[in-house]
């Protein structure tokens, strides 16, 4: 079934909260990418405030480079445009809000637990079932747009991902085994994503990375970091003010690390 526009704009205006951050959703049947419209519109001037949904996407971007695998009619892609309330340094906080609002979302609507693997990939059973990818064209300027980009694999099935995400990748309705309403759970994230943009807007930052932490599945373990210049491993101790990760090397030595790729390499169980 599609995705119904009509119920969540609805559901928007009903709730007091989400008619001050939501002014319009836009469904699209197919799109390059939801982030690049976001992104386009954002820059022809559009205000914050519009969610724009796509029942597919031909172009969909993933994090460091890679592309989204965005099949028609089962999943949800997802980009909503703000100017935020915040200076442009804060922006990459609403990464892990993102994350934190999906796992809420996902536990609110199917009763199911998820977690956040470093910095924002959403797992459950150790597959990932979402992602998120924040995009601005910031000047500086206090409101430059930010587009928050999240994609949830809701009701594919195992045979329908590419081979090289079958073993690594999985959907709500794999989990579950059962359908999923889409506009239901468009809905509730909507709710939990207003909450906790609230929260970081509202100088709450600190409510919001206490569920990071919590609901993360990175701290504690012994991880690979692939940066843009190097692999380092560590022990994951803590997600830091700025959203960044704090590892504690071999010798002990700390290292903030703000963007890479993570590979969890075992539990904790090193003095
Ligand atoms: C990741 O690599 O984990 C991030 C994936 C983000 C995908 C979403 S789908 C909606 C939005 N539009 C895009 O092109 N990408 C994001």
């Amino acid at each position: 079934m599609r995705i119904e526009t009509d119920k969540i704009k609805s559901y928007c205006r009903s709730h007091p909260r989400l008619r001050e951050l939501i002014h319009d959703v836009l469904l699209f049947d197919q799109v390059g990418s939801s982030n690049q419209l976001a992104l386009e519109m954002a820059a022809s001037g559009l205000p914050g405030g519009t969610v724009f949904i796509a029942e597919s996407q031909k172009a969909g971007k993933g994090r460091l480079g890679r592309s989204w695998f965005s099949p028609p009619g089962r999943n949800i892609y997802l980009s909503l445009l703000l100017r935020p309330y915040l200076a442009p340094r804060e922006y990459p906080l609403f990464s892990p809000a993102t994350a934190v609002a999906i796992v809420i979302a996902i536990q609110r609507s199917l009763d199911l637990k998820a977690g956040i693997k470093w910095p924002n990939d959403i797992l459950i059973g150790g597959k990932k079932i979402g992602g998120i990818l924040l995009e601005s064209k910031t000047t500086g300027d206090q409101n430059a747009p930010l587009v928050i980009g999240l994609g949830l694999n809701v009701n594919i099935e195992t045979d329908v991902f590419p081979p090289e995400l079958q073993g690594t990748a999985s959907s709500l309705k794999i989990e579950t085994g059962k359908n999923i309403d889409r506009t239901d759970l468009i809905n509730v994230l909507l709710e939990c994503l207003g909450d906790q943009i609230f929260n970081l807007q509202e100088g709450k930052k600190e409510d919001m990375l206490q569920l990071a932490r919590r609901f993360s599945l990175t701290l504690g373990k012994f991880v690979q970091v692939k940066t843009a210049q190097h692999v380092i491993e560590g022990w994951a101790e803590t997600i830091e003010e700025d959203g960044a990760l704090t590892l504690r090397l071999g010798d002990q030595s700390h290292r903030s690390i703000v963007l890479g790729e993570i590979t969890h390499l075992r539990e904790a169980t090193a003095p």
